[in-house]
């Protein structure tokens, strides 16, 4: 395991968050003392802290302390003071009242306050100034959530030296949302003052690009967003993508494992009544949680005598939070009403059905709860991540246990083997309350074991790593500007090592020891860049080494499946030696074998060369021949339009008529006139074809892992004609778009250098071979 310090090139870290992971309590005797605070932000962080042994900056949790640095569990903290006016403007106004409600898709009404921007922006400077004094020279800067968006441009002005990187913990909001705050513009602005901003999912990452592109003039590069300069500011790139945050998972499952923590859970069931089945709620209180949902679905159960008293009990755990904030205040007084309720009706002196505790607890205390508990009820309604669910994962080394996951929170992108819920469907809910109930013990073994892999892969160091060797390298190439007159600083494009996102990391190690894998690629735009002159297109010598060495790594099938005809895929000299090869949009295949049963003689799937798809028929030639000679009629003399007769079809290309709307209308005209023919038109990147034979390269994909059943695919593509592929994979595929567009694929790289990046990173990971960006010759 590479040390955190060696991936920080040595540079001293220091993080800034709103709170210190510790808040004063004071007993009633007086007597002052430090406690871990709550909240998913603290528990990630503080193994991360104390490894690297940083500085932390924050708020110490009282109104008007004005406390000098200090020492606690063994952390440098530097409190930042707030006043009970800030209090009421920054923490409970702009920060818990704007922020919070706005960011988590508007589950409460947002209120928008001038007094409450102006405090958010006085302390966001506070928090600036602080840091600006204590950061030593060089220092990685961690600013993290919502509070302090503002401090990465403020810090920047006032310290150029250091790198700074953001996190944020909970979700982005969707462009229509965030449009609506009257300050979108000072948030992006002072978020792109980072250079590296984290988020938990893919799709916050999407819309925070959006909103730099639309607010801030950014222009976006897959996950780069390219800053122009501005006065005396060069011009810059941030990397604005997901991380997704974890736990220590290890220290959980230990924690699990002692003794004390296993009595501890058996005397919790025995307090409880011993019932057969006992549900477990962790939450902060907060309305974003479902916890009224969750209590409603319960009750449900309960009036329909679905589940009866005695045989099962919820726990809900429900630790205090932002007391003082009027909607906080409302749902306590609510859903206290309705645990009331319920008990009132359906306990017995001897049970009752809602144990509620109004408490935060111990670490041990949570261990022994998520051993004791059957099943974790987790029904947010939106999350950014939710860590509860993770911890229980983490706790459960027996496999048993139900995981009932809200579709809502950042978790469920990753934990696919929960039972995963809308919330919002109460009859849903309670379908999965009950299934989670009675399932047999086989299916939660399956599905725990599934889980704990994805936790264990990805804990709390892993996101640490790649968010600091992120920042690390954005560190790096910024040095790189500074001492180049013509480097990044210019306005070149970015240059330097392509990251690849922690996501995008960890489907790639699961495919690395897949022991039958599909590594399927499209040819225009993906393997090769776009050129002008089609002829001219040529894969990128990175891919092309990567894709070889896969291809002799025993178990790896790769398939290049392409539009254009095998024949003309060969004469651009890709070396497809012992690939499978689709081409003309799955009419041909090459490399592919009969099946066994069929001809016994045929080798493997990398057997013989067995050409699919019978020659046109007199009828298709002659069809497809009046179809091309009317559109040569028609578009033969406009300049930039090139037909290409394909071996079964034509296709209409303007990727070189130079006005975009006049290209737009050649494309719609050819459409109507194919259509008119009887031919339906395939779209992709500025032409249109038309073929006399229904395929595409979806069911191309489709006919290969047929042979193939327990490969899973990784497909890259960049044009609409791709699409049909990525709505054929399933779970354990992985679709790639390369570059913008919309696309049902699930994850998103920039360019034909980053599909280079991510083969040469899965040949490396499942062949320990390195392949470098530079050839080799
Ligand atoms: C969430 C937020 C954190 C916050 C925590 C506790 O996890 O993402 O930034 O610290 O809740 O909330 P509080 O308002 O008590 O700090």
């Amino acid at each position: 395991m590479p040390e955190l310090t060696d991936i920080v090139g040595g540079r001293e870290i220091v993080v800034v968050a709103n709170r210190l992971p510790v808040d004063r309590v004071v007993e009633t005797d007086g007597t002052a003392s430090w406690r871990t605070s709550p909240g998913g932000l603290v528990t990630a962080m503080e193994p991360v802290v104390r490894e690297l042994g940083c500085l932390w900056v924050g708020w110490s949790g009282g109104a008007d302390e004005d406390l000098p640095p200090f020492e606690a569990e063994g952390m440098r903290l530097v409190p930042v003071p707030l006043s009970g006016d800030d209090l009421e403007g920054y923490y409970e106004g702009f920060a818990n009242g704007t922020l919070w409600p706005l960011y988590h898709d508007v589950i409460a009404q947002p209120g928008f306050h001038r007094e409450w921007w102006e405090s958010y922006e006085r302390v966001n400077r506070r928090f600036a100034e602080v840091v600006a004094h204590e950061a030593p020279r060089d220092a990685i800067v961690w600013v993290h959530d919502y509070q302090l968006q503002l401090v990465p441009a403020l810090l920047r002005a006032l310290r150029p030296d250091l790198t700074i990187a953001f996190f944020l913990h909970i979700p982005f909001p969707a462009r229509p949302l965030f449009a609506q705050l009257p300050w979108r513009r000072e948030i992006v602005e002072g978020l792109l003052g980072a250079d590296v901003v984290g988020f938990q999912r893919e799709q916050d990452a999407a819309s925070f690009r959006a909103a730099a592109e639309r607010y801030a003039d950014a222009l976006a590069h897959g996950n780069l967003l390219r800053l122009s300069a501005e006065d005396d500011d060069p011009s810059r790139s941030v990397l604005a993508q997901e991380f997704p945050i974890s736990i220590d998972a290890d220290a959980f499952a230990a924690l699990a494992t002692r003794p004390e923590v296993r009595r501890r859970a058996e005397e919790i069931r025995e307090e409880l009544g011993n019932p057969r089945t006992v549900l477990l709620g962790v939450d902060r209180l907060d309305y974003t949680k479902g916890i009224r949902h969750r209590l409603k679905a319960f009750a449900e159960l309960l009036d329909e005598g679905e589940v009866t008293v005695g045989e099962a009990a919820l726990v809900q755990v429900a630790s205090p939070s932002r007391e003082r904030v009027a909607a906080y205040r409302r749902l306590r007084e609510e859903v206290e009403r309705t645990v009331g309720r319920i008990n009132g009706e359906h306990g017995s002196i001897a049970h009752t059905p809602v144990v509620y505790l109004h408490q935060g607890f111990s670490r041990e205390e949570m261990a022994a709860l998520y051993l004791a508990a059957d099943v974790l009820v987790v029904t947010a309604l939106r999350d950014g991540m939710n860590l509860v669910a993770k911890e229980y994962v983490a706790c459960r080394s027996d496999e048993l246990g139900v995981l009932v996951l809200s579709e809502f929170t950042g978790a469920a992108d990753e934990l696919r083997r929960a039972l995963l819920v809308n919330p919002h469907d109460i009859e849903g809910m309670k379908a999965a309350f009950l299934r989670a109930i009675h399932m047999p013990e086989k299916e939660q073994q399956r599905r725990m074991r599934g889980l704990r892999a994805v936790v264990q892969g990805n804990d709390v160091r892993h996101w640490a790593e790649n968010f600091l060797r992120a920042s690390s390298s954005m560190a790096e190439q910024r040095a790189a500007a500074d001492t180049s007159e013509t480097g990044a600083g210019a306005d070149s494009p970015a240059t330097g090592p392509i990251l690849l996102s922690a996501s995008m990391e960890g489907s790639l190690r699961r495919f690395a020891t897949a022991p039958e894998l599909i590594v399927a690629c499209d040819f225009d735009g993906t393997l090769a860049p776009i050129v002008s002159h089609p002829g001219d297109a040529r894969i990128i010598e990175r891919s092309q080494r990567a894709l070889s060495i896969l291809q002799q790594a025993p178990g790896v099938h790769v398939v290049l499946i392409s539009g254009r005809s095998v024949e003309d895929l060969l004469a651009t000299g890709i070396d497809t030696d012992g690939w499978i090869v689709s081409g003309s949009h799955g009419i041909e295949l090459v490399g592919l074998a009969p099946l066994a049963t069929a001809d016994p003689g045929a080798a493997g799937p990398r057997g013989a060369a067995a050409r699919f798809g019978t020659p046109l028929s007199p009828e298709e030639s002659d069809g497809i021949s009046a179809l091309g000679r009317r559109l040569a009629r028609i578009f033969g003399r406009e300049p930039g339009v090139r037909l290409e007769p394909k071996p079964f079809g034509i296709a209409v290309h303007t990727r070189q008529v130079r006005d975009e709307e006049r290209s737009d209308d050649i494309l719609d005209a050819a459409t109507r006139i194919g259509a008119e023919a009887g031919y339906e038109a395939r779209n992709g990147k500025r032409v249109r074809e038309f073929s006399a034979r229904l395929s595409d390269k979806g069911s191309a994909l489709g006919h290969i892992r047929s042979r193939l059943p327990d490969a899973p695919v990784l497909f890259l593509g960049d044009d609409v004609t791709d699409e049909d592929v990525f709505r054929t994979l399933e779970v354990d595929d992985l679709g790639v778009k390369v570059g913008a567009g919309d696309t049902a694929a699930r994850a998103r790289i920039a360019d034909p250098e980053a599909v280079s990046a991510v083969l040469a990173r899965l040949a490396e990971l499942r062949t320990g071979i390195v392949i470098g960006s530079e050839p080799t010759e």
